[in-house]
């Protein structure tokens, strides 16, 4: 293993932070989350919520079974993911009730949704589905944007009973072709073009270009939202109009299918040490269980809030909590299309203030933009209404939660930092809203029925006030069942450092109060605006261009996404570093991964720093990256190349 992080740094400015934030006395006693729920039993409290919060076609049998490194929860019940978010709440009379609302980038452009007809939409698309022979099991990938269609199309899939693949819009046809191939897809729901800041992207296009590497691949249905000219194949191709046109709407014209508890839902692939993407698989009952809980409680989730989760579907985040876990606590949701500062920085704040948001789920990396872009922005705006604020996605620096707290919050609402993973499926570690005093950066304690330890590097558990690697030594009901295909690779991941104990990949500190602070990956994954990156797949990336000889990748601190990517080229004979030359790279990593994966900067030198095995030091280079005094050279092979490239990194920088 690569020598890991040293955390004293991120310790040190951490232990500075003494601010308190006492539960409000009348939010308490008004809150869905009552002290006592950490002294509940932790099997009590699973078997508890999986009987309650579920409509079961048939009740389980046994809570759960582990056999490390797999669990199974809830065996023997037979349930149906859609029925649950949908059909149901339709049948106890909540058909009115709005299930989103859609705010379209264009900005008259708009959308109330209720559960009725939330259920007609996913009624008639799973029978178009089914006319395409999809069925129990088969796979489907999906490739849109922040349309209320792809709800609709991983609903109608989980109603059927055919897993899903949602591969987020902004990511390129190489990487949408990786995964359908990696889960052999049969059919591919994607979108003609969608919106971003004013500007087409192209995803039919992409989705084209994906394809015909994609042999698995049989039929594409396009669904028309920007109207823009796009290709066209007639015999592979449909369009979601056509298809769903004349489709009945009744829901027992397509069933739900009862599915077992243990069966896959979906495959969400994720970045990890090695360029391949994992496949991380979550079934069904467990996975439903856990994000609804977690999403009740920690957003204390009222019949009448509004409730907006800011992230992207085509993330764990969306999937868990602007999808399963939000629809099956029948809460009304709002799914934005855009980004945050288009036509203009207000764009937020108008939502917030249009819709009577009280709960606002959404990543450091946008707080600090708005920080960036100042409050007066918020300050323009009615956001009364807000009630809760949530954070996600990488840790958030104490000056951010408190900006979010006073500017956006108005000195009034909880804040959560809650920390997990697509990996563990629900929020594993996190304030509770009422009951928890919480401390700016601190994502607090492990939810209840969730058990988490900080470990030292031999594996003893590191005592109140030590830090070391966030691991969690128990399973819980929405983890990930396995990486697809690679029984190999989940066990060498998660399940090797310590026996029989999940580790995370996160370095955290524990306080006096057993408190978590989350520190940051301690592996080779970047974190860029609270998407994981691994530096593997970049470098990959860029060896991939003809005229790179070599690259090295590693993050470096950036003050608004967290971190940022910084790219080490040696080019090939004598190909010279240029202007021209840089473009050409970050465009070419652009269209091997997709635009965030764009290195910051690319610094060209004559020879990477390398140990006297021939491995590359990204200790070194993330030093230089981040100008901080360079460490111990002396097990390079040629300690000069440090210097030049300390010398050449000052003198290339291009920001983007
Ligand atoms: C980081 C996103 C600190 C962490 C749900 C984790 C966090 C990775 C937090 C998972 C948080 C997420 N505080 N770090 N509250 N939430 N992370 O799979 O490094 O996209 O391992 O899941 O994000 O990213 P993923």
């Amino acid at each position: 293993m690569e020598p890991t992080r040293p955390l004293t740094n991120t310790i040190d400015t951490m232990l500075l932070e003494e601010r308190r934030y006492e539960p409000d006395p009348e939010f308490a006693r008004q809150a869905n989350a009552q002290p006592d729920i950490y002294e509940r039993d932790w099997e009590e409290f699973w078997e508890t919520e999986g009987r309650e919060r579920v409509t079961w076609f048939e009740p389980f049998a046994k809570l759960y079974e582990w056999e490390p490194p797999y669990a199974k929860w809830y065996l023997g019940g037979k349930l149906n993911v859609c029925f649950n978010c949908v059909d149901r709440h339709v049948e106890a009379g909540n058909g009115d009730k709005v299930a989103y609302y859609w705010e379209g980038e264009p900005e008259d452009e708009r959308r109330t949704i209720t559960f009725a007809d939330l259920q007609r939409d996913v009624v008639r698309f799973a029978n178009a589905l089914k006319g395409l022979g999809v069925k129990k099991g088969t796979a489907v990938g999906i490739y849109m944007s922040m349309v209320p269609e792809l709800p609709v199309a991983m609903l109608a899939c989980a109603r059927l009973g055919a897993p899903h693949t949602v591969v987020f819009g902004g990511f390129s046809a190489e990487a949408l072709s990786d995964r359908l191939n990696d889960m052999e897809c049969e059919l591919l729901i994607t979108q003609d073009e969608g919106w971003r800041a004013g500007k087409k992207v192209p995803l039919k296009r992409n989705a084209d270009v994906a394809v015909a590497q994609s042999p698995t691949v049989r039929k594409v249905v396009v669904h028309r939202r920007t109207g823009g000219e796009v290709a066209f194949d007639e015999a592979r191709d449909a369009w979601w109009d056509a298809l769903t046109k004349g489709k009945s709407d009744d829901p027992a014209s397509a069933p739900c299918e009862p599915m077992d508890a243990e069966d896959l839902l979906y495959l969400l692939y994720t970045s990890g040490t090695t360029a391949k993407p994992k496949g991380i698989v979550h079934t069904t009952a467990g996975y439903l269980v856990g994000v609804a809980t977690t999403h009740n409680y920690i957003f204390d989730v009222k019949p009448d809030s509004v409730y907006w989760c800011a992230a992207d579907v085509g993330w764990v985040t969306g999937h868990s909590y602007i999808v399963y876990g939000p629809l099956a606590n029948a809460t009304t949701g709002v799914i934005f299309e855009g980004v945050p500062n288009y036509p203009n920085a207000e764009r937020w704040w108008e939502i917030i203030e249009r819709y009577k948001i009280d709960i606002l789920y959404t990543a450091p990396t946008a707080i600090r933009s708005h920080m960036k872009w100042g409050p007066e922005h918020a300050a323009r705006h009615d956001l009364s209404s807000l009630r809760l604020l949530g954070s996600v996605g990488e840790p958030i620096n104490p000056e951010a939660w408190i900006w979010y707290r006073e500017h956006i919050g108005g000195n009034r609402t909880p804040v959560v930092d809650t920390w997990w993973q697509t990996e563990t499926g629900m929020i594993m570690i996190t304030p509770l809203p009422g009951v928890t005093t919480t401390k700016p950066g601190s994502a607090t304690k492990p939810f209840p029925g969730v058990a988490a330890a900080v470990f030292s590097e031999s594996g003893e558990q590191v005592a109140p006030g030590g830090g070391g690697y966030l691991v969690l030594d128990r399973p819980w009901p929405a983890m990930l069942r396995g990486i697809y295909k690679d029984d190999k690779r989940f066990r060498d991941t998660y399940w090797s450092k310590y026996e029989d104990v999940y580790f995370a990949g996160d370095g955290a500190r524990i306080d006096e109060d057993g408190d978590y602070w989350l520190l940051g990956r301690v592996d080779d994954v970047m974190n860029i605006s609270g998407h994981r990156i691994s530096t593997i797949e970049v470098e990959s990336a860029l060896v991939d261009h003809q005229k790179v000889a070599e690259a090295a990748v590693c993050g470096r601190a950036d003050e608004r996404t967290g971190q940022a990517i910084v790219a080490y080229v040696t080019l090939k004979g004598d190909e010279e570093g240029s202007i021209e030359m840089l473009e050409e790279l970050r465009d070419h990593v652009a269209k091997k991964i997709g635009p965030i994966a764009k290195p910051a900067n690319i610094v060209f030198t004559p020879e990477l720093p390398k140990t006297r095995s021939g491995k590359i030091m990204r200790r070194l280079l993330r030093d230089v990256a981040e100008n901080r005094a360079l460490g111990d050279t002396t097990t390079l092979a040629d300690p000069t190349v440090v210097e030049e490239i300390k010398e050449r990194a000052t003198a290339d920088a291009s920001e983007d």
